[in-house]
């Protein structure tokens, strides 16, 4: 994989309009794009299909749950827009529905471990038993074996969850900061190059590259810095 094809750039912006300029800005500097909800809730759906059709992958961040049936069949749905990555929230049942509804597409699930807005007290709050370790771990293994992909995590956890499932599972990381941008809301950042060193295949990352005021040279810097990582 070239260090190029390890960045996803998030496309968290409020219109479709804003989104393909964008893209357009970047040009080939980059070719991998994260659609989430607030765009496809925009109509963004059909981006998908035009960004795929101009040669670049789209990662869908829809994170599924619902019943198994309607994971399956919603799963078999989207797999036919041509997206890389899908997400879906990792349980057992849920995995298990949505590897069935993207049998024989190219779709890829990424199942969410844990949430990384929700820390040991939120997850006890919900009624887990267990805090945000254990409850990864514990998803990385069951993941594992419900035939999704890879995960999404932090990148603080990546080293220990690397060491669970060895390198059967696609791991990918938002919550990147180069060197001297701010961090925002992220609380636990690591530079593109940190995360790729602890393990990660793919960083996301959205608003350092999306309001730099050239997006097309900070994701060539995003990605010289993840070459220099892979290179180490
Ligand atoms: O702007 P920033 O680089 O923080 O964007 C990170 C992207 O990754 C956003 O689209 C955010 O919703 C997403 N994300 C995240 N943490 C997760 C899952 C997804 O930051 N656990």
């Amino acid at each position: 994989m070239s260090p190029r094809e390890r960045l996803i750039i998030a496309l968290d912006l409020a219109s479709i309009e804003a989104a393909e300029q964008l893209v357009l800005r970047i040009g080939e500097a980059a070719n991998f794009y994260k659609i989430g909800m607030e765009l496809v809730y925009a109509g963004g759906l059909p981006l998908v299909e035009r960004l795929v059709g101009e040669g670049k992958k789209v990662f869908l961040d829809l994170k599924l749950h619902d019943i198994p049936n309607t994971v399956e069949r919603a799963t078999a749905q989207i797999a036919r827009l041509g997206a890389s990555f899908l997400t879906v929230h990792a349980y057992p049942q849920t995995m298990k529905a949505a590897v069935a509804g993207a049998a024989g597409s190219h779709l890829k699930l990424l199942g969410v471990t844990a949430l990384t807005s929700m820390n040991d007290k939120d997850l006890m709050e919900a009624g887990y038993a267990s805090g945000v370790e254990t409850t990864v771990v514990h998803r990385a293994r069951q993941a594992k074996s419900r035939g999704v992909a890879g995960l999404i995590l932090s990148p603080r956890e990546v080293r220990m969850v690397r060491g669970v499932v060895g390198n059967r599972l696609i791991l990918v990381t938002p919550g990147i900061r180069p060197k001297g941008v701010g961090a925002g809301d992220q609380k636990r950042v690591m530079t593109p190059a940190e995360a790729i060193a602890a393990g990660a295949d793919h960083i996301v990352v959205g608003r350092p590259v999306t309001e730099a005021a050239d997006p097309k040279a900070a994701a060539a810097a995003i990605i010289a810095d993840v070459e220099q990582a892979l290179a180490a």
